[in-house]
């Protein structure tokens, strides 16, 4: 095996492909074009769905390359152990209705053994073992043929695992889209078993995966169902950290070239306390890592737009930076080291991803701000924390209720898991289950009652308004997809606390309905679509599709606002530049207005 790092790798791949007539094609932004269905690009498919769905034909040709950011943050709190990451690169290859099997094998056999060096014994092989019987609706036979392939490069039968779909499925990214069966491929990193069911895709470390092959041939539609594409697509991700790990024989990703000057920036930060739990300091260390070295693309993002938030992407962004506070508070690191740690990463990573250095200073300002508000918020919370700690030891007491832990957290922003630390530091313990069902309680209140806890701060009210404007075109756009295109305005009214719109529909919207529609409307926001602005006249504006008010009364030039193409209307404006600035979209009420129109209520996060 040889002992590449990150950025000989990346080189070696994209070379080797391009050597198989693949073009190399510039990696997406992590933060989605297309899909409002997810809040990050999570594959290096994911920008490619619709050349891989065949809607339209790539620029660059039907084999590519490429090397993309990914954002996976679903196992958030699973980051500290030693092979969870919120960011990776996925290398990758692509067919578009091009090669199939036995060249995409093929080819990541000769590249794994050839050019990285692994021995054909380190490699183990999963495919997919097929679902249902023949006849059955869905029948999807198993793939034999991977098997075969694998075979005749000479991987026995022992080391080939036929698994079910969870392990041997890929897709779709989102809700709906292309997926298919695939072949991942593990390598033995010599542990002993964990036990007799021990095989890839266990997670005890024994075997780790760092590439597959997709086939995608199948659509996953929006009724749930997999169709056929009719189309023989390929796509494969092979992961640059675990790669990287296997190759240095590194026990972990964290003790990899990637991340040392992450991690030496850490250490030299770092004060931990005497009895600190070494464990714990690990698992600090790593979160703090990770989260930063995400937190940091994201801000740095060429698109831009994604800001620590309360919902979507911002919230999840705004998490990742919260969570790296809080454990550097465990390792006594003194305020300031979010924008330190982005100045570490943007020097190991400038020169492959240019927009960490064009856009560090702003991601910088950003960081400070969140790090300067948690901090605050951390340490009024452990204030309270220690008026309660001292109250019940006055009263001889023990135990925190479930309702002032819930108090902490949502009246002061403690996190509930410090709650947890603090009182364990303190022998005392918590109501757990108290705390949950107090939460449990909030949210359901919070979604049947208004979204007054969007509201931010204080902003120029026009500007406000020119949001509302915004949202009440997508939401008409959204009623129109949800409900058909009967569901049409009949009268609008904007203040700086809410939107109202009213439209025809014969009866009450049901609780699916106006879910459907909040999220359409927050994945619009979220794909950050352009607003544009042309003046024309109401013929043309008509002409081209545009929505017009029936009854409305038009000059002969008319301003037509155009987002993306998701609306068109004729309208008198001011709206955004692009849907992201609304930065989310909440419905608080739905009711009747007279007979046959119905009324909503609405607001934005960005109040
Ligand atoms: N899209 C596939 C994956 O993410 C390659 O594993």
């Amino acid at each position: 095996m040889k002992n590449l790092t990150a950025d000989e790798l990346r080189d070696l791949y994209l070379k080797f492909f391009e050597s198989k007539g693949h073009k190399i094609i510039p990696g997406a932004s992590v933060i989605p074009e297309n899909d409002p269905t997810v809040l990050f690009t999570t594959a290096g498919m994911h920008p490619l769905v619709p050349y891989l769905m065949g809607a339209m034909e790539h620029p660059a040709g039907t084999r590519l390359t490429d090397v993309q950011k990914c954002v996976r943050t679903g196992d958030i709190d699973e980051v500290g152990d030693a092979a969870h990451l919120t960011f990776f690169e996925m290398l990758g290859n692509w067919s578009l209705n091009d090669y199939f099997k036995k060249e995409a094998i093929s080819w990541s056999y000769e590249f794994l053994t050839e050019k990285l060096g692994f021995s054909p014994g380190q490699l183990n092989i999963t495919v997919f073992r097929g679902e249902g019987a023949p006849g059955d609706e869905g029948y999807i036979p198993a793939d034999e043929e991977a098997v075969e392939i694998w075979k005749s490069l000479g991987i026995p039968e022992e080391r080939i695992f036929r698994l079910p779909r969870e392990d041997n499925w890929w897709g779709p990214a989102g809700t709906t889209g292309p997926c298919g069966p695939d072949t991942e491929m593990f390598i033995d990193t010599g542990k002993e078993k964990c036990g007799s069911g021990c095989r890839p895709g266990c997670h005890c470390g024994k075997y780790v995966e760092i590439w597959n092959d997709v086939f995608m041939q199948y659509n996953k539609n929006e009724e749930g169902k997999f169709v056929p594409l009719g189309r023989h697509n390929v796509d494969t991700g092979m992961g640059v950290e675990r790669t990287i790990c296997m190759m240095s024989g590194a026990p972990t990703v964290y003790d990899t070239e990637i991340f040392a000057p992450i991690m030496a920036a850490i250490d030299r930060m770092s004060n931990v306390p005497a009895d600190a739990d070494p464990a714990e300091v690990l698992k600090a260390r790593r979160v703090i890592a990770d989260h930063m070295r995400t937190a940091t693309f994201i801000l740095c993002d060429p698109k831009g737009g994604v800001k620590p938030g309360n919902i979507g992407a911002n919230y999840v962004l705004r998490r990742l930076i919260r969570r790296a506070v809080r454990f550097a508070r465990m390792l006594g690191i003194a305020e300031g080291f979010t924008v330190r740690l982005a100045e570490t990463i943007c020097a190991k990573y400038a020169h492959v991803y240019p927009e960490l250095k064009a856009n560090l200073e702003q991601c910088k300002l950003d960081f400070e701000a969140e790090e300067r508000r948690f901090n605050a918020t951390l340490d009024k919370g452990e204030a309270m924390y220690r008026k309660v700690a001292e109250q019940l030891k006055l009263h001889g007491q023990n135990r925190i209720s479930g309702k002032t832990a819930f108090k902490l957290y949502d009246t002061f922003g403690f996190p509930f898991e410090m709650t947890l630390e603090m009182a364990a530091k303190d022998s005392l313990e918590v109501d757990r289950e108290g705390f949950e069902e107090a939460n449990r309680k909030h949210q359901e209140l919070s979604r049947t009652t208004s979204a007054g806890s969007f509201k931010a701060g204080l902003q120029d009210n026009s500007e406000v308004v020119t949001r509302m404007h915004t949202a009440t075109h997508l939401l008409h756009a959204a009623l129109h997809k949800v409900l058909g295109p009967t569901a049409n305005q009949k009268g609008s009214n904007i203040t700086a606390e809410r939107l109202r719109f009213d439209f025809t529909w014969p009866e009450k919207m049901t609780d699916g309905q106006i879910a459907e529609v909040e999220k359409l409307v927050n994945g619009w926001i979220e794909q950050g679509i352009d607003v544009t602005k042309k003046t024309t006249t109401v013929e043309e504006a008509k002409a081209e599709g545009a929505m017009a008010l029936f009854g409305s009364k038009y000059g002969d030039q008319v301003s037509l606002y155009t987002i993306g193409d998701v609306s068109k209307e004729i309208c008198c404006g001011p709206h955004v530049a692009n849907t992201r600035e609304l930065g989310g979209f909440k419905i608080v009420k739905e009711q009747s207005s007279s007979a046959g129109v119905r009324r909503i209520k609405a607001t934005i996060a960005n109040m």
